[in-house]
């Protein structure tokens, strides 16, 4: 029985994940290695739908691909690729943007956020057809499941319906892809704002990055908002900021909340804060570490890369081979 299929994808724009990636998505990508043949993605074509700097571009690509070989992808199980060197995405990305109605790609909702951010005349069409583009990412691997947040619940439908169209209207062809929720992934609150997720996009301040100075992130953690009040016990809605806290120390040190607050109790934030410095930079220095090291052998890195585009195409141009076919051409 063949494993069931997963593609995921990241962005490599920020340069540095931050922990929220990490606990949020980036953790089941290595888990998940286990249990599915696993296609996985740095998406340099989605980062251009908003101004890229070219050079700054291609070091972060690289620098997100090291980062998720030092996190643990293992590139002897999985495919490691950036999406710009597999050409197929966009050759199936354009046979369902003329499957896609305008109605309905106007309907997502974080084209109409993004857009909004860009300013009214500045937002490009990529950003408009961004989420064809994710199909095309999800159905040329044929993948059985996609890990999605719910953020990305929306694209992941259209996907869905852009498939079974394709094999109402062609015969059956492509894979109807399920969301996958992975248990055990947590939400991680902005350090400084914890009524918000931790983001690239919110000040530095609130965001612990894997690639920061273990200094750096200590300051991060020991300056976290926390709340009114002593007692170390979480409460999401009254102790937004300590409850971050727990939820980020519980997930990396495999120690339950429950454990967590018996032993903080009679202490105070700041103990916790302290022991969750440490355990943040006991993770954080090894992968940061690894990272560097990857990157001082570029060649090393390179040749992973296009073997895992080389992988990745296999399978994708297949499935272009059999698209292009049912399509007429
Ligand atoms: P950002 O919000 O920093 O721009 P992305 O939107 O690029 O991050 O997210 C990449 C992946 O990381 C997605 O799967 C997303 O769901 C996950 N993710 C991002 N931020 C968080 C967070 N604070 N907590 C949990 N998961 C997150
Ligand atoms: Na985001």
């Amino acid at each position: 029985v063949p494993l069931p299929r997963v593609l995921s994808g990241i962005q490599p724009t920020a340069g540095s994940f931050h922990l929220g990636n990490y606990l949020g998505a980036l953790r089941q990508w290595v888990s998940l290695q286990d249990t599915t043949e696993a296609f996985y993605c740095v998406v340099d074509l989605h980062a251009i739908t908003v101004p890229q700097d070219p050079a700054e571009l291609r070091r972060n690509s690289l620098v997100s691909a090291a980062q998720l070989l030092a996190l643990g992808v293992d590139p002897t199980r999985s495919a490691l690729f950036v999406q710009s060197h597999v050409p197929e995405h966009l050759q199936l990305s354009w046979v369902l943007e003329c499957m896609t109605g305008f109605g309905e790609a106007s309907r997502m909702t974080q084209f109409k956020d993004k857009s909004q951010r860009e300013g009214a005349s500045g937002a490009s069409v990529g950003l408009f057809t961004y989420p064809v583009l994710q199909a095309a990412d999800i159905l040329l691997y044929q993948a059985d499941m996609v890990p999605v947040g719910e953020d990305q619940r929306q694209h992941l439908e259209l996907t869905r319906d852009l498939a079974t169209r394709f094999n109402s209207r062609y015969g059956a062809t492509l894979t109807v892809p399920s969301a996958h929720i992975p248990p055990g992934a947590a939400k991680v609150l902005d350090l400084q704002q914890p009524d918000k997720k931790m983001s690239k996009s919110l000040p530095p301040a609130g965001c612990v990055n894997l690639l920061d100075d273990p200094a750096v992130t200590a300051k991060k953690i020991r300056s976290a908002v926390t709340d009114t009040g002593r007692e170390v016990v979480a409460d999401p809605v009254n102790k937004p900021g300590v409850t971050n806290l727990l939820t980020i120390h519980s997930t990396l040190s495999g120690q339950s909340v429950a454990e967590l607050e018996e032993r903080f109790a009679g202490r105070g934030y700041g103990d916790l804060k302290k022991e969750l410095a440490e355990v943040v930079t006991d993770f954080v220095t090894p992968v940061r570490d690894r990272t560097q090291e990857l990157l001082d052998d570029p060649a090393e890195l390179t040749r992973v890369l296009a073997d895992g585009a080389q992988r990745a195409r296999e399978v994708a141009s297949r499935t272009v081979a059999t698209v292009y076919d049912r399509v007429g051409f």
